[in-house]
């Protein structure tokens, strides 16, 4: 099993995304260059975040990559805490939120394999795409997950499962060849697969 330090050293080799624009990071051109690539290429993101949705909402994300889910949710007027194992990831989100002088966005580094989060918690929603299956044990994250957040409210998750040997390599990028989808949206209903 690939330990959590070669999971960190992988992404912050390649951060996702990073190649969404060639502008210089922190400026406002690959914000919004890398925005629309993103939500070109995968537009069924809006939709399932519902970006507009959290607006005074206390919206934690887990694994940000370069951030602009987690600026979407914070232009939209939530108030966002979005961490990532990958220190290099955080430092790129941390200058594109500086950049839009967003205060209620903090990026932060963190494995969320572990439950103690360095931010308080009790949140609205907690977002995650395309993160947990890439952890070396995801089912410690799904268990911390009802800790973090508030009664009653929502869990956005959206990753893939395929049989447990490629998800392994998957954790080091190698795209299994037989995935599925999987949309948990805690609270709402209890477990969906497409
Ligand atoms: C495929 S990228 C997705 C990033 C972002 N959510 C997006 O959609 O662009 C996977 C991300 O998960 C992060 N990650 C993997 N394991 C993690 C963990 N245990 N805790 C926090 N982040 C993790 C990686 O550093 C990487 O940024």
């Amino acid at each position: 099993m690939p330990s959590n330090n070669d999971v960190k050293s992988y992404w912050n080799s390649r951060p996702c995304n990073i190649n969404h624009s060639s502008a210089k990071v922190g400026t406002m051109e690959y914000i919004k260059q890398v925005a629309e690539k993103r939500y070109f290429v995968e537009p069924h993101i809006p939709k399932f975040a519902n970006f507009i949705g959290y607006s005074g909402k206390k919206v934690l994300e887990i694994g940000s990559g370069i951030g602009t889910d987690a600026i979407s949710f914070a232009l939209n007027g939530a108030e966002v805490y979005s961490g990532d194992i990958s220190s290099v990831s955080v430092d790129i989100s941390k200058k594109n939120a500086q950049a839009l002088s967003l205060d209620n966005l903090v990026f932060f580094e963190h494995d969320f394999q572990n439950r103690k989060l360095p931010i308080t918690s009790n949140f609205d929603l907690i977002y995650s795409f395309g993160v947990i299956h890439h952890c070396p044990e995801p089912q410690l994250i799904f268990n911390n997950l009802k800790s973090w957040a508030n009664p009653l409210r929502f869990i956005l998750d959206m990753d893939f499962c395929a049989e447990e040997a490629s998800m392994k390599r998957w954790q080091f990028g190698q795209r299994p060849r037989k995935i599925h989808l999987l949309h948990i949206h805690i609270q709402k209903s209890p477990l969906k697969k497409f």
